[in-house]
């Protein structure tokens, strides 16, 4: 059996060195920006040496307002975050490891203290263990931020990363792995899905809304180029 994860693996059309996948987890050592620190790059080039095929850092925000998740997380916000990503990328890159980015926003698990933006979600039902005054986005700014994650994963193409991938979607084979896949059709709405439902409410028509997402991504990376 541990012969298996010695063996090359593909995700989409990404060849995997093997098997040996370091899920994400936040070290909040990103610059306060939002772009990689020499420590967090030290960091994952320590996981690359040590032999990981592929390394999803932890949750990057695509959205500085009310989208962040935890202090001195990675943005993909701003155009000025490709070179640090690009850093990133080309330090793994050296040890045959690939990286992929997890594009993420936290819905109402936000912390105001973070941002002092609003709290925003799918609905205007606060998390039940933060207890922040909570407002619903409306239709326009789903959209708004739909645009937001496209441009995030643009970003994250610019940079040299191999991939995106959605937080709170660990099946990596559903989960966005290549930037011009578009998932299976089931998995529409996934990106608010903490959103949505930790407050216990359906997705009230969210997946409605998302669902021109995926063709839209699709659509824009593709314009960028391979
Ligand atoms: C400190 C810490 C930070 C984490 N940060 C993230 C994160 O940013 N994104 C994410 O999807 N999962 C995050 N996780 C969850 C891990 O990726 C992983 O799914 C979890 O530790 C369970 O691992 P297992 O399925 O191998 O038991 C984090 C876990 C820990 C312990």
């Amino acid at each position: 059996m541990y012969q298996e994860i010695f063996k090359q693996g593909k995700i989409g059309n990404i060849t995997l060195k093997n098997r040996l996948v370091m899920s994400p987890m936040g070290t909040s050592l990103a610059e306060m920006d939002g772009s990689p620190s020499e420590d967090m790059i030290a960091f994952y080039e320590a996981r690359a040496i040590g032999g990981a095929a592929l390394i999803i850092p932890e949750i990057a925000r695509v959205n500085d307002l009310h989208g962040a998740g935890m202090m001195r997380q990675l943005s993909v916000s701003k155009d000025r975050h490709i070179e640090g990503l690009a850093k990133l990328a080309e330090t793994v890159h050296k040890y045959g490891t690939k990286i992929f980015i997890q594009l993420h926003h936290p819905g109402r698990e936000t912390v105001t203290a973070l941002t002092g933006g609003p709290v925003v979600s799918a609905s205007a039902i606060p998390c039940k263990y933060l207890q922040q005054e909570t407002r619903a986005l409306s239709t326009e700014e789903v959209k708004a931020l739909i645009q937001q994650f496209i441009s995030g994963a643009v970003r994250v193409k610019k940079a040299g990363c191999n991939g995106v991938q959605r937080e709170h979607n660990k099946k990596l084979n559903n989960g966005l792995p290549i930037l011009h896949k578009v998932p299976p059709k089931r998995d529409y709405g996934r990106y608010f899905c903490i959103m949505a439902e930790k407050g216990g409410t359906s997705h009230g028509g969210l997946t409605e809304k998302l669902s021109p997402f995926f063709h839209a991504q699709k659509q824009e990376v593709n314009a960028y180029g391979r």
